[in-house]
C-alpha cells in the first residue's frame, strides 16, 4: 500500500505509523546516491523525510571515513544526539518520550559499526555500506526492540545487480555502475570501506537507464563508482562500450561519470568522448600529485608524463572538453622539489577546478604506516600554494568563457546579494548563475541557452539568449 499522511503501514508483525526521518549526509556522490537509495526504502515503511532534526523519529548519519575532518564533523553531530533523544518531546497519548532512532550508515559503519555501538549510548544501530538495501529489515529490527546491533558484512555474490532508486522530480540521476576499489592507492580508506570492486552488466545498466529515461523523465545521467574505469573488467565489458549503448537511448539528453583513474583510461574510453553526442564536455581525472617518485609511493601506477598524455588524447578527442582533477598536498615526507613537480604540473594540465586537500593519515592504509616528517603547518603552506596557483589558472581560462554561448540545465534558483539569480551547468560542469527575464519566470530544470557575462575564478555570470523549456 501506498502510505499517505495519516495511514499506518502494517509489515509483518508491526505497524508503522507515519513518522519523520532526518538524515545526514557526508562524503562522495556514492555516498548521496547510498542516501537516496535508504530514502526510497523507508517511504515503503511510512516515512517522510524531515529537515528539521527535532521532528526526526529516526536520525540517520551516512558517514565518510576519507579526512579526518570528515570523521570529526560526524562524531561532533552524534554527540550532539544525547541531548536530542533526552530532550524528545512528549507523546501526548502515552504520555511518554518519543522514542528517537539513531542509525549510523557508510564508510565509517563499515570499519568500526561495532565499536561504535559500544562506544556510543545513543546510537541504535550501525550499518555498512554493502547493505544499504537492507535498510528496511535494519529498522524493522530497531522497532521491534532489538537493541544494539551492527550489520557490516560484505555481499559475497558474484553479480553485483541493482535498480536505480530516485526519490526526486529532477531529470538528474546518479546511477552506480560499479561498486568497490581494488586500487589500494597507499594514502586511502575506500578499498577497506567499500570492499572488492564488482559491476553490473551492461544489459542490466543500459535496461536501468532506459527505464529512468522513459519513465521517470530523465534527461542527465551520472554513472558512478569509485573506479569507474574499471567498469566490466570481470564481464569482458567496458565503460566505452557502455556509453556507446547508452548513447542510443533517446530522450537522454546528457551523460557523465565519475570518478575515474588514469591507469584505467582505456582508447575506446577516448574513442567515446571522439564519437558520443551525448557525453557530458567535462572529465573528472584525478592526477593527486605532480610529482613521479610522490605518484610511486601513492601506488597510483602512473607518472606525471603518462597523466599529461591521456589529458592531451582526451583533449584531442574532444577540443570543447574541460579536465578536472583532485590533489593531495604533503603526501608523506614530501620533499619542497616534489611539491614544486605538482605546481608545474598545474600550470601544464589548466583544469578547470581542482579539489585539493591535505594529506590525512588513515588508519589501516600503507600511508599511515610511513614515518612521516612533515609538519601540519607545512602541509598547510603546500596546500595554499596549490590553491593559489589553481585559482589564477582558473580565472585566466574563465576569462575566455566571456561572449561565449553555453547551454545549461538549470537546477535552482537563488538570492545573492538581494537579487534573484538561477543557477544550472554547463555540459563541461561549469556553474553559470543568470538574471531571470521577469522575476515570475520558473526556469526550474528548463534547458537553457546564456551567453557569458563576466567570470571570476569561482563564479560565472550570464544572460539568457533562449529558454528552450523542460526537453531541449
Ligand atoms: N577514486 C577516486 C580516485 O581514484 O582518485 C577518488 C576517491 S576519494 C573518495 C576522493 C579524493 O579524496 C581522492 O581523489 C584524494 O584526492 C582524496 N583523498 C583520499 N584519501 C585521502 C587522504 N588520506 N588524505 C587526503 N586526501 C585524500
Ligand atoms: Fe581510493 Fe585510489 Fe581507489 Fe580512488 S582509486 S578510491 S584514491 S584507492
Ligand atoms: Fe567518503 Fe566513503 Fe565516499 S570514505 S568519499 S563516503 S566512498
Amino acid at each position: 500500500m501506498e502510505p499517505t499522511e495519516t495511514t499506518t503501514v502494517k509489515v509483518g508483525e508491526l505497524e508503522f505509523p507515519p513518522r519523520k526521518v532526518w538524515m545526514k549526509t557526508y562524503g562522495c556522490q556514492m555516498n548521496y546516491h547510498d542516501s537516496e537509495r535508504i530514502m526510497s526504502h523507508l517511504s515503503g515503511l511510512n516515512f517522510t523525510k524531515t529537515e528539521e532534526k527535532s521532528d526526526a523519529d529516526l536520525v540517520i548519519f551516512n558517514t565518510c571515513a576519507v579526512r579526518d575532518l570528515a570523521n570529526q564533523k560526524f562524531y561532533s553531530h552524534l554527540g550532539e544526539m544525547k541531548k536530542l533523544k533526552a530532550n524528545a518531546d512528549i507523546n501526548p497519548e502515552t504520555g511518554l518520550k518519543k522514542n528517537v532512532i539513531v542509525a549510523a550508515g557508510g564508510c565509517i559503519a563499515q570499519t568500526e559499526g561495532k565499536e561504535l555501538i559500544g562506544k556510543y549510548k545513543q546510537l541504535d544501530f550501525a550499518f555498512g555500506t554493502d547493505v544499504v538495501d537492507n535498510i528496511g529489515e535494519m529498522v524493522y529490527r530497531a522497532y521491534a526492540g532489538e537493541k544494539k546491533f551492527a550489520v557490516t558484512s560484505w555481499d559475497r555474490s558474484d553479480n553485483y545487480s541493482i535498480e536505480t532508486k530516485i526519490t526526486h522530480g529532477s531529470p538528474m540521476a546518479f546511477v552506480n555502475i560499479i561498486k568497490g576499489c581494488d586500487k589500494f592507492c597507499s594514502y586511502c580508506i575506500v578499498p577497506f570501506t567499500r570492499g572488492r570492486e564488482k559491476s553490473r552488466r551492461l544489459e542490466e545498466v543500459v535496461k536501468d537507464v532506459r527505464r529512468l529515461v522513459e519513465i521517470s523523465g530523465v534527461q542527465e545521467v551520472m554513472l558512478l563508482g569509485q573506479n569507474v574505469n574499471s567498469y566490466g573488467k570481470d564481464n569482458g565489458e567496458s565503460l566505452g562500450q557502455l556509453i556507446m549503448e547508452l548513447e542510443a537511448i533517446q530522450g537522454l539528453e546528457r551523460l557523465r561519470y565519475t570518478t575515474s583513474h588514469p591507469y584505467d583510461v582505456t582508447d575506446d574510453l577516448v574513442e567515446a568522448h571522439r564519437n558520443s553526442k551525448k557525453l557530458a564536455n567535462h572529465l573528472h581525472l584525478p592526477v593527486q600529485s605532480g610529482s613521479n617518485t610522490v605518484l610511486q609511493r601513492m601506488l597510483r601506477e602512473y607518472t606525471a608524463e603518462h597523466y599529461l598524455d591521456l589529458i592531451g588524447k582526451m583533449r584531442a578527442a574532444n577540443p570543447q572538453m574541460t579536465i578536472s582533477s583532485d590533489i593531495i598536498a604533503g603526501f608523506p615526507n614530501e620533499t619542497e622539489e616534489e611539491h614544486e613537480a605538482t605546481l608545474r604540473l598545474l600550470d601544464q594540465a589548466q583544469f578547470d577546478f581542482i579539489y585539493s586537500y591535505a594529506f590525512s593519515a588513515r588508519k589501516g592504509t600503507k600511508a599511515a604506516r610511513m614515518n612521516d616528517v612533515l609538519s601540519d603547518d607545512i602541509r598547510g603552506r603546500r596546500l595554499r600554494e596549490i590553491q593559489d596557483r589553481q585559482l589564477k589558472i582558473q580565472e585566466s581560462i574563465r576569462q575566455g568563457m566571456i561572449g561565449k554561448t553555453f547551454r545549461i540545465l538549470v537546477e535552482e534558483k537563488g538570492l545573492s546579494k538581494g537579487v534573484t539569480k538561477w543557477t544550472g551547468r554547463t555540459s563541461c560542469y561549469r556553474l553559470v548563475h543568470f538574471e531571470p527575464e521577469s522575476l515570475e519566470q520558473d526556469y526550474q530544470w528548463h534547458w537553457v541557452d546564456v551567453e557569458i557575462t563576466s567570470a571570476t575564478a569561482l563564479s560565472t555570470q550570464g544572460k539568457v539568449l533562449r529558454d528552450l523549456g523542460k526537453r531541449p
